[in-house]
């Protein structure tokens, strides 16, 4: 979730003129212009609902799965095989979105504690002690958790008349199961999603855009605070719950910090949010293109392939980034060896990767009995895949399950919604859809 693309997306309404082709341009030139306007048009407002042609245009720009620019000193990369190289290899830092939160904020102490932009053995650390309390058992044992949560929301939506399953479903189920496993109140729900939503802006890019910065900083602030108190008092008068287990939990070394509990506290709810709640209704929207794939689901509800299926064509988070340490030889996806020079930040297409045809033939399609789609990179790979992997794919799968069998015949109403201005944590705001 770090954003080296920066530089492209300031520069996405500005730099047209910079990257318009002339035809007296020599050939490399041309070919930079070309990678520099496909990677702007990513930032459109309007290639947002859906970027895969401009993905398909920028693998068609190279063969190799890669393209430099330069002047950004960012290489984006859309071949499966290179992505996963990256994300695995010891060589790939991440944290570069830490330094481009300007100076010392609230938002900068609340994001530079989060495992998420630690490296080395301070992420192994950090990830350790948050995962001695986030374990496949705590997990597993959410399942009745999520079935009553989904049935609470589904009963309370109307049959009769088009409703909007992001605000009825898609944005309260993961806040809730997140917030009941953490412990927090029920009642404090609509702040804990205002604040999930800052720090996905925070995350998705919010820099020249100081009235969200100033909104970011003030929610940080309140984060803070509030997690700080409740930290201590957790510490003091432990109560069932994740939070409770990660203040207790202890290594080597010690116990996570005030402060890095908070804000791995934080990232919980923020990622265990901000991506299924995208996730649902993206994968709507696609089976609303590909009604076969849902008659098939509608007659197999419970399919194993369902979540990771629809996880590889929605790709909820559609780009990492990470920074190289040390030059890094692969193959590109021609096959033809591969250097990519230490220093360079490297924005890794998961989105891409998720539809490349050399590894999933046919890639736009949906296809519950696909072999491979376990393959996909939606939870990255290597050092900071998805630690809430395992929670996300039981709630798409039990949500999914149950759409499918209570409402054989959802239909979307509105197959062109209105998405949020985020590329990286993509999804609609809105979708309306009739159940009955
Ligand atoms: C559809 C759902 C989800 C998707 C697509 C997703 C995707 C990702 C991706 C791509 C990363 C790597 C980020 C990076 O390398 O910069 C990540 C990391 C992470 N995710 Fe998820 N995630 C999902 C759900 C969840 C849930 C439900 C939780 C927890 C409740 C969670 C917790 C985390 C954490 C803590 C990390 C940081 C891991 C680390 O840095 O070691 N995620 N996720």
């Amino acid at each position: 979730m770090t954003n080296p693309a920066q530089a492209a997306q300031t520069t996405a309404g500005t730099a047209a003129g910079t990257a318009a082709q002339t035809p007296f341009m020599p050939e490399q030139q041309r070919m930079q212009a070309s990678v520099q306007a496909s990677v702007q048009s990513l930032w459109h407002p309007q290639t947002i609902p859906d970027p895969y042609p401009a993905y398909a245009a920028l693998r068609d720009l190279n063969p190799s799965g890669v393209l430099s620019v330069p002047e950004w000193h960012v290489t984006f990369v859309t071949s499966h095989a290179v992505n996963s190289a990256v994300l695995r290899s010891p060589l790939a830092r991440s944290g570069a979105a830490i330094s481009q939160v300007p100076g010392d904020t609230q938002a900068t102490r609340l994001l530079q504690p989060m495992m998420l932009f630690h490296n080395g053995p301070s992420h192994a650390r950090l990830r350790g002690l948050v995962q001695a309390a986030f374990t496949p058992r705590v997990v597993e044992a959410q399942r009745e958790l999520v079935q009553t949560v989904l049935t609470e929301l589904l009963d309370a939506l109307p049959t009769e008349r088009d409703v909007d399953l992001v605000a009825g479903l898609a944005a309260p189920l993961p806040a809730r199961v997140i917030m009941r496993m953490l412990g927090l109140r029920g009642d404090d729900e609509a702040r804990f999603m205002r604040w999930t939503q800052s720090v996905a802006d925070l995350l998705g890019g919010a820099q020249g855009n100081p009235e969200l910065l100033a909104r970011i900083e003030a929610d940080a602030r309140e984060m803070r605070a509030y997690f700080r108190d409740l930290a201590d008092e957790l510490r003091a008068h432990p109560q069932p719950g994740l939070l409770s287990a990660m203040a207790a939990a202890q290594d080597g070394r010690g116990r996570l910090s005030s402060d890095e509990l908070l804000s791995n506290a934080v990232l919980l709810l923020a990622a265990g949010h901000e991506t299924t709640s995208n996730l649902i209704p993206g994968g709507l929207l696609e089976l609303a293109r590909q009604p076969q794939a849902w008659a098939a689901l509608v007659a197999r509800p419970d399919h194993p392939n369902v979540a990771d299926e629809l996880l590889r064509v929605v790709s909820p988070v559609q780009l990492d980034g990470r920074s190289l340490s040390g030059d890094l030889t692969t193959s590109g996806a021609d096959g033809q060896p591969l250097t990519l020079p230490v220093g360079m930040h490297v924005q890794t297409l998961l989105a891409a990767a998720n539809r490349d045809p050399s590894v999933f033939p046919d890639p736009d399609r949906i296809d519950w009995d696909r072999p491979n789609s376990a393959r996909h990179l939606a939870f990255a790979a290597g050092a900071h895949y998805c630690l809430g992997a395992s929670l996300a794919r039981l709630e798409i799968a039990e949500v999914y399950a149950a759409l499918a069998r209570r409402f054989p015949n959802l239909t979307v109403t509105d197959p062109t919604p209105p998405f949020k201005a985020n590329l990286i944590l993509r999804g609609p705001q809105e979708l309306r859809v009739q159940l009955g």
